[in-house]
This record gives C-alpha cells, structure tokens and sequence, in this order.
C-alpha cells in the first residue's frame, strides 16, 4: 500500500521509542526517535560552551549542527557533525539540560523541518515518536497515537532502563521525569500535547507486545 505516516507522541517513560521500534519493524516502515536530535542539539551546545539557559545564544547556534538520523528500526542511529552522538546524548547532563534547549523557537523550527524532510523521504513509510509529532510535525499523520502511563509505571520503566531500581534511584528518577513533563508541556511552542485525533492507549497495565499489537492493528487499517 502507500507509505504511511505513524505519529507516536506521549511523555517519558511510556515505551514509546521501544514501541515504535517494534512497530515500525514489523511494518517494514522507517523509524525516527526525535527526541534522539533534540538531545543531538543539547549535547552540541555543551560541547560548544553555550549556556543552554541563555535563549539568545541557543537560538543563533540552532542551525550550526549537521544532525543526522539513521532510520532503520533495527539499527537506529544519530550523529551530530559525522560524529557518532549514540552514546553522549543519553549522559543525566543532557537529560537534564534537553527541555531548556527544545523549548527554544529556533530549535524546534530546525529541528522540524528535518523531521519533515525525514519522513516525507522514507520509502515505506516511517513511525515517528515525540512529544509533538501529531499535533505540529506530521498533523496530516494516518495514524496518531498518544501513549501515556502512571508517573509510577513510568519511573520504574525508566529506571529499568537505567540499570537501577533501587528505592532512592526510582523516587528520585520519578522527580526528574515530573520535572521534564511539566516543561515540555508547559512550554509555548509545540509543548507535549494529545492531538485531538489521536488515539490514547493507557500502558500502565499492557505489556509491550499489547501497546504494539493495538498499534500494528491501528495502521494495518489504513494500509
Ligand atoms: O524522548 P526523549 O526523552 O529522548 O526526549 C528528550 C527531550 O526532547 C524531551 O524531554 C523534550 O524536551 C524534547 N522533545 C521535544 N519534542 C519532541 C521530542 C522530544 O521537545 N518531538
């Protein structure tokens, strides 16, 4: 059938990169972690000395860093400069640096006609998962879907994820997601938001196979 577009949005913690990896694999669709080049931007600023709470300075270095994305949901990939950025974008200082950087204007705008030229450029079709693809980046999207699951479901996922569930670890990663969340959809440009079109799957009681399985049956719909 044509190539269709998959809009995955939802806070941290809800399995949406494993999910639209799983789903897009299945597929035999392209896959595309945007919060992988938002964290690229982050990891570039830091690199280059720029204070990321300093709106001005991030907004005129936006468009210095070459950002590149491999779409393959086998085997995704981001490089920032030809450098490979895999490993450095996930360090706790970019976490904790990525929603002031995201939050500026110029960013967005860079970072979303990337996505754009992305998705309109994947063959088969790509599943793309953000914060804002359905309502800003893609809002022609076939498929929308908005995970979400308790702050509780989602400390511990990301927790896991981190190699640590320990008490202390999973309270304090608890806090830092309610942080993130709050300035992500606070923020005035493109914030996290459930498109009005989009379907909302609760995760907190679904495994990863039932997220897929619903989303899988939600595009073969529309194929
Ligand atoms: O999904 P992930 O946790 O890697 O996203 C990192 C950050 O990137 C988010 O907290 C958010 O600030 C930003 N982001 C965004 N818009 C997207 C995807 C991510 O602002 N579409």
């Amino acid at each position: 059938g044509p190539a269709v577009i998959v809009a995955i949005d939802g806070p941290s913690g809800t399995g949406k990169s494993s999910t639209s990896k799983a789903v897009a694999a299945r597929l035999g669709m392209s896959f595309l972690d945007t919060g992988a080049q938002y964290r690229a931007m982050t990891w570039w600023m830091i690199s280059n000395g720029i204070d990321v709470t300093d709106t001005a300075a991030v907004a005129t270095a936006a468009h210095k860093p070459v950002i590149d994305s491999g779409t393959d949901p086998a085997a995704p990939s981001i490089t920032v400069d030809g450098a490979d950025a895999s490993g450095p974008i996930r360090t706790p200082e970019v976490t904790a640096k990525v929603s002031a950087v995201s939050a500026v204007p110029e960013v967005r705008a860079v970072i979303t006609r990337l996505q754009r030229s992305i998705a309109a450029a994947a063959p088969h079709g790509i599943v793309a998962e953000g914060r804002d693809i359905g309502t800003t980046v893609l809002p022609d999207a076939d498929v929308k879907v908005f995970l979400t699951a308790s702050a509780e479901a989602r400390a511990a996922r990301r927790s896991g994820e981190l190699g640590s569930t320990a008490t202390a670890d999973v309270a304090a990663t608890r806090e830092a997601l309610i942080k993130r969340d709050a300035a992500d959809s606070g923020r005035k440009t493109s914030p996290l938001a459930k498109a009005g079109d989009a379907t909302e799957i609760d995760t907190t009681d679904l495994t990863l196979v039932q997220v897929i399985d619903r989303i899988v049956a939600l595009v073969e719909e529309k194929r």
